[in-house]
């Protein structure tokens, strides 16, 4: 095995401000602690969270590296004292709390999960972020089950294209927002029963309209805003709906009485500052419900586009563009 450097290539956040203040840095390589592993990395996926970050809006949580990238894959090629889950050599890929956007990065083994077999470590490394915060907002806090209505907003966001995929795959009635027809079409293809341009139609007409008038059964919402009293609209008697972003902005005036008159449940989550034993236990389910599907082909996460490390700025730039569709990958 090729011997590890004491320095690599990271992106660091000069200070906050636009896609310009992300510029390469020499960083030592970190060493592994306990029950973590140091990866060389092939891949860390850009999330809208990091662009958050980048702005100044989102500091990483205590302890955590101040480098930007919460979704790795790549090689194991060291490990801490305690850490036997992976083999040396071993391809992984992994959720961060940071530290995503370099050359190497480690993270607990129990936030690490094999690459999934049939899977390339650039398709692998823009799984962990998206397919943890589905996972738990869908199926943990969400509860949806089979035979129930799902409508995820942002369907063409790396959330979104991942949520759609997995709420079809456990046998949700799948409705999907937004914003172009284009975007339409590609929450179709991936398995969405119906896909709303909110630009031009009203989800709550459609929602209403697919259920026979009863609403949907749950809501995965990343917009806010005026959205939140639109989502009471659109729910079902004992809906949920479950929020993981304000795109629209925090604060909102909705009328109660819905939440209150359809037993409605309203609830939200963050996946960055957990700990590591909360973010094992969504790991280990997703090795047992959700790697099976990506192994078979029944799901896969849908990347937009590629840029080598050092054009993380341009990376950005395109994600504050909007106009892509899934998840946008940086190869090392
Ligand atoms: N709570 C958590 O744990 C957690 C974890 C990860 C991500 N998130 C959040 O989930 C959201 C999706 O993340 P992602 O990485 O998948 O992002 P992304 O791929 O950049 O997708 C965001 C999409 O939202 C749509 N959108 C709707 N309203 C928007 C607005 N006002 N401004 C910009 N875009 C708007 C855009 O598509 P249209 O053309 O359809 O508008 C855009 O493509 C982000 O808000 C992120 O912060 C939350």
């Amino acid at each position: 095995m090729t011997p590890i450097p004491e320095t690599m290539t990271a992106i660091g956040i000069a200070a906050p401000g636009g896609p310009e203040v992300l510029r390469p840095e020499t960083r030592p390589v970190p060493r592994p602690g306990p029950g973590q592993i140091l990866v060389a990395l092939a891949a860390a996926s850009v999330n809208r969270p990091d662009v958050l970050q980048r702005q100044g809006g989102y500091n990483p949580p205590p302890g955590a590296s101040d480098i930007p990238g919460l979704e790795i894959a790549g090689t194991v090629v060291a490990r801490g004292e305690g850490a036997e889950r992976f083999a040396l050599g071993e391809q992984v890929c992994g959720l961060v709390a940071g530290g995503g956007y370099a050359q190497y990065a480690v993270v607990h083994e129990s936030n690490a999960l094999p690459a999934p077999h049939g899977l390339s470590l650039i398709e692998a490394g823009a799984i962990p972020e998206t397919f943890f915060t589905v996972w738990t907002n869908i199926f943990q806090r969400g509860r949806l089950e089979a035979g129930e209505s799902f409508l995820v907003h942002g369907g063409s966001s790396g959330i979104g294209t991942t949520a759609i995929q997995l709420a079809k795959a456990f046998g949700a009635t799948v409705l999907a927002t937004a914003g172009s027809a284009d975007k339409c079409e590609a929450c179709r293809a991936l398995g969405a029963d119906h896909a709303i341009n909110y630009r031009s139609e009203d989800f709550v007409a459609v929602a209403k309209a697919a259920t026979e008038g009863r609403g949907v059964n749950l809501i995965l919402d990343m917009v806010g805003g005026d959205y939140i009293d639109r989502n009471y609209e659109a729910a079902a008697d004992q809906g949920r709906i479950v929020q993981i972003a304000f795109l629209n902005g925090p604060k909102a005036t909705a009328n109660f009485s819905r939440l209150m008159l359809k037993r409605l449940t309203h609830t939200g989550s963050t996946l960055r500052p957990r700990t590591v034993a909360e973010k094992a236990v969504i790991a280990a389910e997703l090795q047992e419900k959700v790697w099976p599907l990506l192994e078979a082909g029944r799901c896969k996460p849908l990347i937009h586009a590629t840029f080598p490390l050092a054009q993380a700025a341009e990376a950005h730039r395109l994600m504050e563009s909007s106009a892509h569709i899934g998840k946008i990958v940086l190869t090392v």
